[in-house]
């Protein structure tokens, strides 16, 4: 695989990358094992939002990800698992082992009469066997849609219909931390609501007393004790769906996102050895979930492309103590780890002490992902973690571009705490103004857009390509436009401010404020709701929810209560606001639309300077919602 050796090197791939983009992406992709190569490196159009990457080729991820590594390196550990809990022993899957189990694995998928173009529902927590159902999916070119163990039964079941899922995989229980989460128990709950799903694969984790429903439900274990470990893969063509991932938007329900199989192969790949500069052998722990983008592209398909060690940790970072990461990074002689700020600024508020007694000489580079990460954060990591002799790529992207976008490349981009820093090669980035003209020159802001195709971007919203194109091509005709404010300072280096939308990032996780009020609002007990999102220290941001009550509505504290709990069931615990205003009335405008813009200044706690309020319906509205704010 191409690597980037210096940052005079980066400039001169960058500029490759721009003027032939087709030629340099051509070349990346001879990486890979191909059946048969490409006709045409990229067709698109930004207007229909079509793009295909690899036309005419055929390939297949797992064979990319497992096949082609057993000639070399079969013996090399392909995995590492550590458990949630420090005393139960950890787990290590070779190349060998771990494409024995995803054949056997697919064998099974095939037997139950899954084929090419059904969709898989992958419920399951940070087991290895989340990347086999994964891999095996891939291989025999089923596409996973991965759901987030943390989800409840309502967002597992809209989600399973809305892709018409025949099969779902599953385990009885985890617990994370120690806290148990029955997971079959929530799965029996969405599985009521989903006709489309016939079987159901459920895999023994804990040992859990749990309901088996006959002719639906089958042990993962009955299923692989006879299956047949020999599996040769079939190439399909390169635009062939590869795997859905709901994430959510603005306005309306969680969108699938919809990535293929060769650009996103080939993306994933790319940026894994560049970014963090992975050298063959070494340890790379990523500690995201695989239910989020992060975890497929950088826990499961982008180190396993390079025939890396990727580790897979199914606990907490607080979990038994709050030295937990550094253990396993201890343990593991991890290189490379890439977390996200929020778990950075949970350990911070610690204190320093036990880092005492962890020997962190492994680790050469540190990333960061998924929202900005402020200095301090920044520098906490450099000193405590890093020794100060670690670069830290603090890097950019969403669910919708499969890979990273925009970071520095380790050990070659000079940093800048709390900078992304520069594009990727490929990434024609552009900051537009509010008349939907693109910035020139440095020392600016604006609305992140991308101008041009990558092979890793998402090429569709599962059954609804309108709304694919609606929601990331219409705001600025010919643009990507990725929802995000950002600056460009005096070195040209980028700076993420965050969403310019009603999209919240809470903890990392990313929860569309539309979606809050819609659960809040199923409970009787409430006629409106209004969400905002406001500085939280260490969640980034938190949720503040306004509401009002119906007459039968009482006692306040309940109320919250209600709240907390009707938001758990329909969405999960993540969502649930940290903070829940019970006010008489929301502010509006006459023509009765919900003044946001106030609601997340009263949420911020500013008491005057609220902007421009003329065009309130009654204005005395915000005083009384200002004097009772929490
Ligand atoms: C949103 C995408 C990409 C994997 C995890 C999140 C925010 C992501 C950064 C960063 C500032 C970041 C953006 C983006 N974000 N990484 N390094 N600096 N903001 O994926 O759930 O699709 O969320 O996360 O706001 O739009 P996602």
């Amino acid at each position: 695989m191409r690597q980037i050796s210096s940052f005079a090197k980066y400039h001169e791939e960058y500029k490759t990358s721009i003027e032939q983009p087709e030629a340099f992406w051509a070349e990346v992709a001879e990486y890979f094992a191909w059946g048969k190569k490409w006709d045409k490196v990229l067709e698109w159009n930004f207007t229909d939002a079509n793009v295909k990457w690899y036309s005419g080729g055929t390939t297949n991820m797992s064979e990319n990800c497992l096949d082609r590594h057993l000639e070399k390196h079969a013996n090399k550990v392909a995995l590492i698992w550590e458990p949630n809990d420090p005393k139960e022993a950890s787990k290590s899957l070779t190349y060998r082992q771990l494409h024995t189990e995803v054949c056997k694995f697919a064998n099974v998928l095939l037997g139950l009469g899954i084929k090419q173009g059904d969709r898989v529902c992958i419920y399951l927590p940070m087991i290895p066997e989340a990347a086999v159902a994964m891999l095996a999916c891939t291989r025999i070119g089923a596409i996973h849609s991965v759901v987030f163990a943390g989800f409840s039964s309502t967002s597992i079941s809209d989600r399973i219909n809305d892709s018409q899922c025949s099969l779902l995989i599953t385990a009885d229980a985890v617990y994370r931390g120690d806290k148990k989460i029955d997971l079959k128990k929530i799965v029996d709950d969405a599985l009521l609501l989903t006709p489309s799903i016939q079987k159901c694969i459920v895999f023994n984790h804990r040992n859990s007393a749990i309901d088996m429903k006959p002719g639906r439900d089958i042990w993962w274990s009955d299923l692989m004790a006879n299956a047949n470990p020999i599996h040769q893969v079939a190439r399909f063509e390169a635009e062939t769906p590869l795997f859905i991932l709901y994430t959510s938007g603005s306005t309306g329900k969680p969108k699938g996102v919809l990535h293929t199989t060769a650009g996103y192969m080939v993306y994933a790949g790319y940026t894994f050895k560049n970014v963090f500069n992975y050298q063959m052998g070494e340890v790379f722990f990523c500690t995201a979930d695989v239910g989020w983008v992060t975890g497929h592209t950088y826990l499961v398909y982008g180190p396993l492309l390079n025939g890396a060690t990727s580790v897979m940790f199914e606990g907490t970072p607080s979990y038994p103590d709050h030295g937990r990461f550094w253990d396993v990074v201890d343990k593991h002689k991890v290189n490379i780890f890439y977390t996200a700020p929020t778990a950075i600024r949970s350990l911070q508020s610690q204190g320093e002490e036990i880092f005492k007694t962890k020997d962190l000489s492994t680790l050469r580079v540190l990333g960061s992902v998924g929202e900005p990460i402020n200095e301090e954060a920044w520098h906490w990591y450099d000193k405590n973690v890093g020794k100060e002799n670690c670069p830290i790529v603090d890097t950019w992207w969403q669910t919708e571009t499969g890979g990273i976008l925009i970071s520095p490349i380790a050990g070659v981009t000079p940093l800048k705490p709390s900078f992304a820093t520069l594009p990727l090669p490929g990434i024609q980035t552009v900051l537009m103004d509010e008349k939907g003209n693109e910035i020139a020159g440095n020392g600016t802001e604006g609305n992140l857009c991308i101008k041009f195709p990558w092979p890793g971007m998402a090429r569709s919203v599962y059954g609804d390509h309108e709304r694919f194109r609606q929601t990331y091509f219409s705001t600025y005709l010919g643009y990507y436009f990725t929802g995000d404010g950002c600056k460009r300072d005096e070195d040209g280096y980028y700076r993420i401010t965050g969403r310019v939308d009603d999209v919240l990032n809470v903890s990392g996780h990313r929860i569309g404020t539309g979606e809050v009020e819609d659960a809040i609002n199923q409970h009787d007990y409430i006629i409106e709701s209004a969400v905002v999102g406001y500085p939280h220290d260490i969640k980034g941001q938190g949720i503040y929810a306004f509401v009002t009550l119906a007459g039968h509505a009482s006692g306040d504290e309940h109320v919250r209560d209600v709240i907390r709990k009707t938001v758990t069931e329909k969405i999960g615990p993540f969502a649930r606001p940290d903070k829940i205003q019970i006010v008489k009335h929301l502010p509006k405008t006459r023509s009765g639309k919900i003044m946001r813009r106030i609601l997340r200044k009263i949420a911020e706690g500013a008491t005057d300077n609220l902007g421009d309020t003329t065009t309130l319906l009654d204005p005395t509205v915000v005083d009384a919602i200002k004097a009772g704010a929490l």
